[in-house]
Order: structure tokens, then sequence, then C-alpha cells
């Protein structure tokens, strides 16, 4: 990890990551009635709650597009370039797809020197290097609060686009980040959180999602999505309503930071948990006992989260043994069925 500058980015901004996304009633509810063409090539559009938009250019390759962008989640300029691009990357592998160009997205506040403003960037190129995509330019502008992303274009078979809405009964879930980062980030925030803690989720969040696309796509998927703004259970809930089926996770197999657990507990949880259950708490029922400190991390939004996608059972095992090979907390979290009385099922 890279020096620390004498400017604490995090003091900038009063929402960290994507603790800062906008709840999704809300966006919806502001886009009604809005005039837009339609176009059969558009397959993924603005009227799914996808990852990202999908086009159809021929019959080779589909283009996607997809932006992300958020104030410091963490007072290193460097890390926070990088896990901002890899977060702004992140929607285009949730697709099945590969980034190949995007565009910086920066706001600098007053505060930031040129060598901050340039670490940050450096962060951002090297990720997008990373990727095998191409960063050809962007936008500055200076403003109250430090902001920084990409809007990332990527490419993927057109029959090889994985959505968030066709996970099928039978489908199993594997999860390939652990969950917790937005209760840590919160504890770190009132310095309750230990830095080696810290250092692990710094070096999770500036991870790509491109190994676990990688390995994913070599299986039969139905469906994809990040867990990202929403939580595991706000992204679920989208991926069972979409899929018209029940989502029912083995709560004892989902991996999370401990730390966060104990965190929660404390009650420091971020209101974005808060946001994400009211979203999502009617669609979820709860077999089992659950501890509410475990269900906040079921609700933590997560910033740079993992892969969470479904495949038939019978391709499960496999995948999953490959993808521990790479990524070895990746687990498999639940099972798909038809729908039931809740969209969510916890046991
Ligand atoms: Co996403
Ligand atoms: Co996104
Ligand atoms: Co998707």
């Amino acid at each position: 990890m890279s020096m620390e500058t004498k400017v604490k980015l995090t003091k900038l901004a009063n929402c960290a990551g994507c603790g800062a996304k906008m709840g999704a009633g809300t966006l919806a509810k502001m886009l009604e009635g809005f005039q837009t063409h339609s176009d059969p090539q558009l397959i993924v559009g603005y009227d799914k709650s996808d990852d990202a938009s999908v086009y159809v250019l021929d019959d080779h390759t589909a283009l996607i597009q997809t932006t992300d962008f958020f104030p410091p989640i963490v007072d290193d300029p460097y890390l926070y370039g990088k896990i901002a691009a890899t977060n702004a990357m992140s929607d285009v592998y949730a697709m099945g797809g590969e980034p190949k160009l995007a565009l910086n997205i920066l706001c600098a506040a007053e505060g930031m020197d040129d060598d901050t403003i340039r670490q940050v960037l450096r962060g951002g190129y090297d990720t997008a290097y990373e990727a095998g995509a191409i960063i050809t330019g962007g936008h500055t502008i200076r403003g109250a609060e430090p902001i920084y992303g990409l809007a990332v274009s990527g490419f993927v078979h057109p029959d090889k686009v994985l959505t968030n809405s066709n996970a099928q009964p039978g489908d199993v879930l594997i999860l390939t980040k652990p969950l917790g980062v937005g209760i840590l980030t919160t504890g770190a925030k009132a310095d309750l959180t230990d830095m080696s803690v810290m250092e692990r989720i710094y070096t999770q969040m500036a991870t790509l999602n491109k190994t676990a696309r990688d390995i994913m796509v070599k299986y039969p998927v139905h469906s994809c999505t990040d867990v990202t703004g929403f939580g595991l259970l706000g992204h679920s809930f989208e991926m069972a309503q979409g899929s018209n089926c029940t989502i029912h996770i083995q709560v004892d197999q989902v991996p999370y930071h401990k730390e966060a657990l104990e965190l929660a507990a404390m009650g420091l949880v971020p209101a974005g948990a808060y946001r994400n259950r009211t979203y999502a708490e009617e669609g979820v029922s709860l077999k089992n006992e659950i501890s509410v400190a475990m269900q906040d991390i079921l609700y933590d939004p997560q910033t740079s989260g993992g892969l969470l996608f479904a495949l038939p059972r019978e391709a499960a095992s496999a995948c999953l043994e490959e993808m521990r090979t790479a990524i070895p907390q990746a687990a498999i979290i639940g099972y798909v069925t038809l729908p039931e009385d809740s969209s969510i099922i916890l046991e």
C-alpha cells in the first residue's frame, strides 16, 4: 500500500463509498413518465434494475455500459482510486463481459493538492491496466466534495449476457467476496476497526471481479449480479423478483468478516443497511432464529463487493472448486426454488 498524505480524504466527504448510493425505489420514481426511444438491440436497459445496459452490435458482440463513482472510502488517495475503479468495472463483469474502454469521472475538492489528485488517478489507471481496459479520457471538475469513478464500456457475446433476472429453480448460489465492508468502514470512521482488519478489506475492495468472472463464464451460469450498495439481501431480492423464484440463503454458509459482526452487535451499522432493510424486508422471511447483528451483515451495503451468481447444482461443485483455487473465500450460500411465500428465505 502507498503512503498516507496529510489530507484526510474521508474527512472531505460525508458519505462513504457505495453507502452514498441513492435508494432503488427513489430513483425509479424520479424516472417515471420520461420519454425514451425503444430499440430491439437494447436487450438490457433502464427499465430493468440490472447492473449495466447491454446493446447488441452484431451477432458476435454486445456493448455493455455502466458508471459508478463515490466519495472517498479511504484516506490513501491511490487506494481510493483503485477501489473506485475496481468497483466501476464490476458491473461489466457481473454481466459476464470484459471491460475495454473507460472514462474518468473526477471531482477534486478544495484541500486536494495536485499530488493527491494524481495518486487518485494513478489508482484508476493501474486498475484499468490490470483489467485489460484503456482509460481514454474523462471529465474533471472542482467541487465541494471529492468524487471519483469511471464510466466503463465492455463487450460480451450477445448469447452470453448474464442478467440478474434469470435464476432457475434447482440452481445454487455462489458468492465470491465476504460481507461486512460497510460496517467495518463505519467502524473505522469511529476508530473502532483495527488497521490490520482495514488493510484486509482495502485489499478485498481493490480486487477486481475479473478472476471470478473468468472462472464463472466457463460454467453454465444462469444469472449474475455483483453485491454492492443494496447488500446481499437487496441484490438477492432483485434477483428473486426478476427471476420469479424464491432464493434460500443458508446463513451459516455466507462468508463475512467476523469483526463486522462484533461491530454490528455494538450497533455500528451504516445508514445504508437500514435503507436496504426497508427496501427488501417485506420479501424476506426467517426460517430459523438469526441474530439482528447477523441480519445487519446480510443487509450491509458493500463497496466493490463480489459476484453473486446462480448455476445448476450439477455444475456448482466443480465451479466452486476451481473458484477456490484463486478465491479461497468463495462459497455456495444458498439455492433457488419455484416461488414460495417469500422472495427470500433465510435458513
Ligand atoms: Co452491480
Ligand atoms: Co453499479
Ligand atoms: Co448482470
